[in-house]
């Protein structure tokens, strides 16, 4: 269909490699992977078409392995510092590092349960499952694309799994103040703190005089400390040994591995590759970094462990939230919808999907395999995508394949094919996790 068009597209151009990316229904891939091949991606600027709400929308998608300039390496100290302080909490004791552990690929739980963390208070659990924070530099802010044959438009990248902050230094101001996180409550209450623990001079030296006398300046400046970290390279080595495969190496990857990264590209079969982004050309790391910020909404199950839903009411509805909060038409239309995550450094993780409702990694490769086809597997007796109020169940994608299935016919993926996804997804993992617990 459009994947074998684009193909004969490129033939024609004469241009080089096999498509990597595939059947999706509301697909972008054109013009990314055009850029790609043309070897351009990284250099051409979009340009603002219009403004959906008060988002903007491009004619091109934002590259992830577009130059991001390196961070200040004196920022890049100080907010390593205060990423794993935790003094800056009320009550102390809790910092970023508590559910983004640096030993385990960023993320945890700070003694939290059923894929949720706790904050400072032990009693408020968090809404979410932590996300990885490894490689989350290459998330673009939020924006729009239509692709030539796509029905409408559609968002990709802003941070957050819900997409509501653009920059790492606007998402880091959250936590610090948020009641479930580390609590702080107020800019002045953090900017107090900041100064109470010793903080004033480092800060002077960076961002000049009475920074830690102004509450906005000194968050303002908090953010772009942690932000100056969290886009250092210690977060994003690519030294993983499918980076080594990447780079040349054929015999990084054994007889099982190969067999899944085939599965995880094949449309037919996992078709995982259509939403997390792999290239089948480039040795440059950035531009396999196995998602392409795009929304989904897959229908996960409802995790009914979590506090939040004793209450029947309570759905965690993701983008449409932000859809609201941003103007877009017809904001219902995207709830359910969450940002389709890097898969690096997956197999560290210890909770999968935004509401933590796997514990394992081969059952949440397993989802997709069986969701459609025996649907009682994951909702019982209940209704599917029994996490979404019913009236909204109908935002769920049941066209792309391997979840586009009749109940009862044989799966796309078979429990062998499973393992080797999930013994080539173990392969993304960084160096420094290659030995590590999990997460706490
Ligand atoms: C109590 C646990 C907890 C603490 C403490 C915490 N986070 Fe998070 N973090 C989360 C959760 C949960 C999410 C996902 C939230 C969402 O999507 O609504 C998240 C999301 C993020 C994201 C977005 C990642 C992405 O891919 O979009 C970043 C960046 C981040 N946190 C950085 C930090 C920083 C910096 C701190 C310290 C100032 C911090 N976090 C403290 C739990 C925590
Ligand atoms: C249509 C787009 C799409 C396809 C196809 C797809 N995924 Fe995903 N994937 C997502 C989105 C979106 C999420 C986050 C969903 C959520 O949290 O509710 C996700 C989450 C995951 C997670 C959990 C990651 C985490 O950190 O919690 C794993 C593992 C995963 N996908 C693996 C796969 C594999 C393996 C395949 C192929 C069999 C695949 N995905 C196919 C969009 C997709």
């Amino acid at each position: 269909m459009r994947a074998e068009r684009l193909q004969d597209r490129l033939r024609q151009d004469g241009l080089p490699g096999t498509l990597v990316r595939s059947i999706r229904v509301r697909s972008f891939a054109v013009a990314a992977w055009l850029l790609l091949a043309l070897g351009a991606g990284a250099a051409r600027a979009q340009t603002l078409v219009e403004h959906i709400g008060d988002t903007p929308r491009y004619n091109a998608v934002v590259a992830a392995a577009r130059p991001l300039a390196p961070p200040d390496p004196a920022r890049v100290a100080l907010g390593r510092q205060l990423f794993s302080d935790n003094r800056l909490s009320q009550p102390r004791g809790t910092s970023c590092a508590s559910c983004h552990d640096a030993n385990t690929g960023f993320t945890g739980f700070h003694g939290g349960r059923d894929g949720v963390a706790s904050g400072s208070i032990r009693s408020r659990l968090g809404f979410r499952n932590p996300p990885a924070l490894t490689y989350a530099k290459f998330v673009p802010p939020l924006y729009f694309y239509q692709d030539d044959d796509a029905t409408q438009p559609a968002p990709f990248g802003g941070l957050m799994l819900d997409g509501r902050a653009d920059t790492l230094a606007a998402q880091s101001r959250e936590p610090l103040l948020a009641r479930h996180e580390m609590n702080l409550g107020t800019e002045a209450a953090a900017a107090t703190r900041l100064r109470a623990v010793g903080y004033r001079q480092a800060f002077e030296t960076l961002y000049g005089p009475g920074v830690l006398d102004d509450p906005r300046r000194a968050v303002q400046a908090f953010g772009a400390s942690v932000e100056a970290y969290l886009q250092s390279d210690e977060l994003a080595p690519f030294d993983s040994r499918f980076d080594d495969f990447l780079r040349g190496d054929t015999k990084a990857l054994t007889a099982q591995e190969m067999k899944g990264l085939a599965i995880f590209r094949n449309p037919d079969q996992g078709n995982c590759a259509s939403c997390h982004l792999v290239s089948q050309t480039s040795s440059n790391p950035a531009r396999s970094l196995f998602t392409d910020f795009g929304y989904e909404a897959l229908g996960v199950p409802r995790n009914t462990r979590l506090p939040a839903n004793t209450d029947p009411r309570h759905y965690d509805l993701g983008l449409c939230t932000t859809a609201r909060a941003h103007h877009w038409p017809e904001p219902d239309s995207w709830c359910g919808y969450f940002r389709t995550p890097s898969l690096r450094n997956v197999a560290v993780r210890t909770r999968y999907m935004h509401n933590g409702v796997f514990d394992s990694l081969r059952q949440a490769v397993r989802f997709y395999a069986i969701r459609s086809t025996k649907p009682q597997e994951f909702y019982g007796k209940g209704p599917m995508f029994n996490d979404l109020p019913a009236g909204m169940r109908g935002n769920v994608n049941i066209q792309s394949s391997p979840m586009n299935r009749k109940a009862g016919a044989a799966p796309a993926m078979s429990e062998e094919d499973i393992d080797a996804v999930v013994a080539f997804l173990g392969t993304l993992t960084d160096k420094r996790y290659r030995t590590a617990k999990p997460a706490p």
